[in-house]
């Protein structure tokens, strides 16, 4: 079978348009974090909207590869949430859904078409892109529960707080107004995440 002429051509074409507005979502939340001085969060945010990008570019460049001449149009039916009303809070846990929808359900179901339709290499990017988008889940989970607890910048017990803008550390249970060195605010304190070295 022809890529072009398969299902998998066409489920590249969705999981490009789910990648690029999963890229842009996330740089609404990065957006509204910022806002907010959340300035350690929204750089976690950044990296996984970059990665969101990429995996954008890699189905791309096997949709482009179908085909020696121009692909003016793919026509595909598809159906994307709106579900954002710019509260970072709500959005966290929304993008900690969508990408466990994305890892779980929709990723798994192009996968196994793929294979189905002989596409080893597009299965295989799929594969691996749902071990990504998991943790995508851990992450955006995480920051809604501490976010949500109050516990982002405060612990039961002392920790050490690293502020990310000088490197100054030092431990107690919840992370200072203002870094004593440099000033920065109490969002650029590296954040504690069981989920991601991203930081
Ligand atoms: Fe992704
Ligand atoms: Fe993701």
């Amino acid at each position: 079978m022809k890529l072009i002429e398969s299902e998998t051509y066409h489920n590249l074409a969705r999981a490009f348009a789910g990648e690029c507005q999963a890229h842009i979502r996330y740089m609404f939340i990065e957006y509204g974090a910022k806002k907010a001085g959340h300035k350690s969060l929204a750089a976690i945010i950044d990296k996984i909207s970059y990665n969101e990008f990429n995996h954008a570019r890699m189905f791309y460049t096997f949709l482009s590869q179908a085909s020696n001449k121009t692909i003016d149009n793919v026509d595909i039916m598809a159906g994307y949430p709106f579900r954002e009303k710019w509260d970072v809070l709500e959005n966290l846990k929304l993008a900690a859904e969508d990408e466990k929808e994305e890892a779980e359900v929709v990723y798994p179901a192009f996968r196994d078409k793929a294979k189905e339709e002989g596409f080893l290499e597009i299965a295989k990017l799929f594969d691996d892109i749902i071990k990504v988008e998991k943790g995508h889940k851990e992450t955006f989970l995480e920051l809604y529960e501490q976010m949500k607890n109050g516990t982002l910048y405060k612990k039961a017990k002392p920790v050490v707080w690293r502020c990310a803008d000088c490197g100054y550390e030092s431990s107690s249970p919840e992370a200072w107004d203002e870094c004593p060195v440099c000033k920065a605010p109490k969002g650029a304190v590296v954040l504690h995440l069981k989920s991601t070295q991203q930081q």
